[in-house]
């Protein structure tokens, strides 16, 4: 097998800031409220001119700037995201236009806040066996499009925003270390979108009974949740052979601060060494893990020789976890 390592990271994020007070205008909410129960003060939402493959285009093209390579060197492109621009084309095929990428074959991932850690398990794959010699997976979403801005169990929790990274066949060690990509879909109406489907097509009804919001069982999730997402790391860990002891740095899907202090507890891991920014972008579902591993390598919370895990989780329900081990040749 080849050694895959990453090599850049590049981010994007809406200028607007929407903070809890504002939305308190909104639905009937608080600042209080949100910040207790989520940890979440402010989101970026995207402006009626960008889209999920505008703000995946600027991440990417940030990824190629810092790692210096022209788009045509790129092989393969790959998007994670729950909220395309349009059903079909893919945002992966509208970024390769975007970028110029005429080398580089493209699709999406569809696996909710799980996206960004399939995506890479999946590049990681095809640079492996020398099918490619570089991958860039994307993370990027605009959820304050599916957001139902009438319901406040759900309008409160999200924010829009993309993260991408470069992935590339390596002489040196592999940086890719183990994962675990699970899937249970007895768990798929915790989160959804009812309408705009094969199921239930796009109709006057449909728009008038707001069936093209995202739904969610936000109490019901976090119960699952919170095992699967311990479940992972463990048996990642077993995977890699090193104990949790040995990680550096997790860097958990953003969704709750609750659902973090949960697993840190379960697994008997310090607090601080998780990474969290989520109370400045609220949950970006695919662009969250790129977006909080941003901020990490940002913070100097990661150096060469750490061992990283990222964990993602969401609708499917989804899970994956992902083990490297942090390279020098690493620009972000
Ligand atoms: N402001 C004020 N009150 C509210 C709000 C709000 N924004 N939202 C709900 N409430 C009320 C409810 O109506 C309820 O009132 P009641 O007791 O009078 O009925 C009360 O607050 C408690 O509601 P709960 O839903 O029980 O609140 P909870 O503490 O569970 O928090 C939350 C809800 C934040 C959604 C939490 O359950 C959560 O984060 N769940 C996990 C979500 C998750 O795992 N996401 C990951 C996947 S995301 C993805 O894949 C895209």
């Amino acid at each position: 097998m080849i050694p895959v390592k990453l090599s850049a990271l590049g981010v994007y994020l809406p200028t607007q800031v929407m903070t809890n007070h504002e939305i308190a205008k909104i639905v009937d909410t608080s600042d209080e409220w949100i910040r207790t129960r989520t940890g979440i003060i402010e989101r970026r939402i995207a402006s009626s001119e960008e889209s999920t493959s505008t703000l995946a285009t600027a991440a990417a093209k940030q990824v190629l700037d810092k790692r210096g390579i022209e788009s045509l060197e790129v092989e393969m492109i790959l998007v994670a995201t729950m909220m395309p621009d349009t059903p079909f084309p893919s945002v992966a095929c509208q970024v390769q236009d975007n970028i110029g990428a005429l080398n580089a074959f493209a699709f999406d991932i569809s696996a909710a806040c799980s996206g960004f850690v399939y995506g890479l398990e999946t590049a990681a794959q095809f640079i492996k066996t020398g099918t490619v010699r570089n991958a860039l997976v994307i993370g990027a979403e605009v959820l304050s499009r599916c957001i139902d801005w009438q319901d406040r169990s759900t309008c409160v929790l999200f924010g829009d925003g993309a993260g991408a990274v470069l992935l590339e066949s390596a002489q040196e060690e592999n940086c890719f270390l183990a994962s675990v990509l699970r899937a249970d879909g007895s768990g798929k109406h915790l989160l959804y979108m009812p309408a705009g489907g094969t199921t239930l097509p796009t109709s006057i009804q449909t728009v008038e009974n707001r069936q093209h919001f995202l739904k969610m069982n936000g109490g019901e999730l976090f119960q699952l949740v919170v095992p699967m997402v311990c479940d992972s790391i463990t048996d990642t860990c077993k995977k890699a052979n090193i104990s949790i002891e040995d990680i550096q740095l997790i860097v958990p899907h953003q969704a709750n601060i609750h659902i973090i202090e949960e697993v840190a507890v379960y697994l008997e891991i310090p607090f601080e060494r998780f990474m969290c920014n989520l109370y400045k972008y609220g949950n970006t579902s695919a662009a969250s893990i790129p977006l909080a591993l941003f901020d990490a390598v940002q913070e100097g919370k990661i150096v060469t020789g750490d061992y990283v895990m990222m964990i993602g989780f969401g609708a499917g329900l989804t899970c994956g976890a992902s083990l490297i081990r942090w390279d020098k040749s690493f620009v972000c």
